[in-house]
């Protein structure tokens, strides 16, 4: 995975230990839409929503200056959906570098063409998702041909060089298998692979969790060989060690406790509203975010879903240094 260059890494790595230690949060997920272009079988966002109540481009300069994120996730639904998507990212800019800047999209409206206007515009990592390294992409999406639109273009804009793509497989009881059909595929495409967990917290389907000692002894097999391979020379793995070990304790014990939603996280919906994570819909105006801090995450006893943005933060803030320094930022050796 490319490595911020070592100005900007400072600078990041700078804001994020003031937030830390001010309590403000070192990742914001702005959800910058609630529609989408699949209906994936996992998710609660799917098809197309009204869109009349959503964020101008330049009303992001607001959130920024109050909330002073060093990583922002562009999200929603499905930001590509979007048309001024380049703008919202010119508005999230604060200049050296920051924040880190990372697109979390499922690529169905994805080309070269806007790939290079939206690093242009300070997008440091594109986050793909992918649940199957084949057609049954498909058919869990419910969006007939983006397996072979992702085929297509992504290895095409790999090509390019940029190294900044990494697949992010959310591991269900459908995929578990897969997982490292899933890396192998990742490889072929010129990429890099993360991995999370499937909540049921957002839908209140339980059949994709892991339960059975079947399916866990699965998910060990394939975790095992998964973190075999994170020692390679390709470094293409970015899911920690530590992230790794956590996703299965996750799906053990159904649960993992010790969530900062509110705090070290928080989600902007497409409205303008804080909420502690995208899966707890207690909403808050941009100015009682102490509010949401005392009355939801002081109290907060959630442990129902493991996604990325919790393995980056849950741990303690020398661990978090350490790993995205060693992943991302430029100041350590290429050990993981
Ligand atoms: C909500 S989507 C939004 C961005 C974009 N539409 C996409 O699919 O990448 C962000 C990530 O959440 C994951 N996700 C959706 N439902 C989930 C669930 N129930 N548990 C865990 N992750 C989930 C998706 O697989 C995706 O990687
Ligand atoms: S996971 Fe992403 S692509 Fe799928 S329905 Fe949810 S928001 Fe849309
Ligand atoms: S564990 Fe935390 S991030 Fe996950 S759903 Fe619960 S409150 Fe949200």
């Amino acid at each position: 995975m490319h490595k911020v260059p070592l100005v900007e890494s400072l600078a990041v790595i700078g804001r994020g230990t003031r937030n830390w230690i001010a309590d403000r949060p070192i990742v914001v997920s702005f959800e910058v839409t609630d529609g989408c272009t699949c209906y994936c079988k996992h998710c609660d966002h799917g098809g197309p929503k009204d869109q009349s109540k959503n964020l101008r481009p330049a009303d992001y300069q607001r959130y920024m200056d109050a909330l002073r994120p060093c990583v922002v996730q562009v999200s929603g639904g499905e930001p590509l959906m979007r048309a001024d998507l380049v703008e919202i990212v010119r508005n999230i800019q604060c200049g050296s570098g920051l924040p880190y800047t990372i697109l979390v999209s499922n690529w169905s409206l994805m080309s070269e063409s806007r790939y290079l206007e939206l690093r242009e515009a300070g997008v440091d990592q594109f986050s793909v998702s992918l649940d199957f390294p084949d057609e049954r992409h498909d058919e869990f999406r419910r969006h007939p041909g983006l397996y072979k639109h992702l085929s297509n273009v992504i290895p095409r804009v790999a090509a390019l060089g940029h190294d900044d793509i990494v697949l992010n497989s959310c591991i269900t009881a459908e995929n578990v298998g897969e997982i490292n059909a899933m890396a192998d595929k990742a490889r072929e495409w010129g990429v890099n692979i993360s991995y999370s967990a499937y909540s049921a917290r957002r839908t209140g389907c339980r059949d994709y969790l892991l339960t059975s000692p079947e399916q866990l002894a699965l998910l060990n097999r394939e975790l095992d060989r998964v973190e075999g391979r994170r020692q390679d020379a390709h470094n293409w793995v970015v899911s920690s060690c530590t992230t790794l070990e956590a996703t299965r304790r996750y799906f053990a014990q159904g649960g993992a406790p010790g969530c900062k939603a509110g705090l070290r996280f928080l989600v902007v919906t497409a409205d303008g509203m804080l909420q502690p994570c995208s899966m707890q819909f207690q909403r808050y105006p941009l100015e009682e975010r102490a509010r949401m801090i005392e009355e939801f995450t002081r109290r907060n006893t959630c442990g129902e879903c493991y996604v990325s943005i919790r393995s980056y933060l849950d741990k303690s803030f020398p661990r978090v240094l350490w790993e995205n320094v060693s992943n991302f930022f430029s100041l350590e050796s290429e050990s993981r």
